[in-house]
């Protein structure tokens, strides 16, 4: 079984993964995607939704939001958060390779590197060509993931985080395969216990990321340092691609 594919993965990280300032901060994320790609209205596809958070924000402004996530368990609590805010959002369990929906959405995002999960790159490239095939003509797509400019200026030193069940998180990221993949380690201490997980994926330059973009067929690809649109340089956070199919 691939990392991604183990709910139990989600389940046990899930107060760290998506603690409720991750959760809060999401309204302000979706007001900057849509700045972003200049989009008004219309349909929203949030592919690898997690628990809802933008699929949910999106819907209570009133577009027409599909959800898609292979977690049971993460769609599971999207479905409480969207009937606590009661909205409404077409919630779909599939794998990203697999989900396609010709022609369907005027904005698609994948959020929070949610890319470059699988280790034969056609596959990651797959799931670039199913998200073109289900945007409108001049549809956009907003993906936000860790960039590889970023991980080389932060190096290599593993980074702690305190949460309020005193619980503390240890995050140690390692490169492999000629800087080509990130793999990075979690490891949960709490009440004197210790529990890791490893999760992987490619780190994308952000040259990498636009050919891959360009060569699935979208067009005008601009590159963001973060979701507020700073610049992707020195102080570029998150590597974000905003992509149009012309
Ligand atoms: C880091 S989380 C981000 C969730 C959400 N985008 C957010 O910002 O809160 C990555 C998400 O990708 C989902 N995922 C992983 N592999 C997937 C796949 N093959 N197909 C669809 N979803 C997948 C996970 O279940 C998880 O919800």
């Amino acid at each position: 079984m691939e990392w991604f594919e183990n709910d139990v993965l989600w389940r046990e990280l899930y107060p760290y993964v998506f603690p409720v300032e991750r959760v809060a901060a999401a309204a302000g994320q979706v007001t900057r995607i849509l700045a972003l790609a200049g989009v008004t209205g219309g349909a929203v596809l949030d592919l690898c939704c997690g628990p809802g958070r933008h699929a949910v924000e999106f819907a209570r402004r009133g577009f027409t939001v599909t959800g898609v996530d292979r977690s049971r368990f993460l769609l599971e609590r999207a479905r409480e958060s969207a009937d606590a805010a009661a909205a409404t959002v077409e919630w779909v369990l599939d794998d990203m390779r697999e989900f396609e929906r010709p022609a369907t959405f005027d904005l698609a995002c994948n959020l929070f590197t949610s890319f470059g999960y699988f280790k034969r790159e056609e596959d990651n490239l797959r799931v670039l060509r199913n998200v073109w095939e289900s945007l409108r003509d001049g549809g956009t797509f907003v993906l936000d993931m860790v960039g590889k400019e970023r991980m080389e200026r932060q190096g290599m030193e593993a980074r702690h985080t305190r949460f309020a069940d005193g619980a503390v998180l240890i995050q140690q990221p390692h490169v492999r395969e000629d800087w080509t993949r990130l793999d990075s380690q979690w490891t949960v201490v709490k009440a004197g216990q210790s529990r890791s997980y490893q999760f992987e994926h490619y780190l994308y330059s952000g040259q990498g990321l636009q050919d891959r973009l360009h060569s699935c067929g979208f067009a005008g690809v601009s590159l963001y340092g973060d979701l507020q649109g700073s610049p992707y340089g020195p102080e570029a956070t998150r590597l974000v691609a905003v992509a149009r199919k012309a």
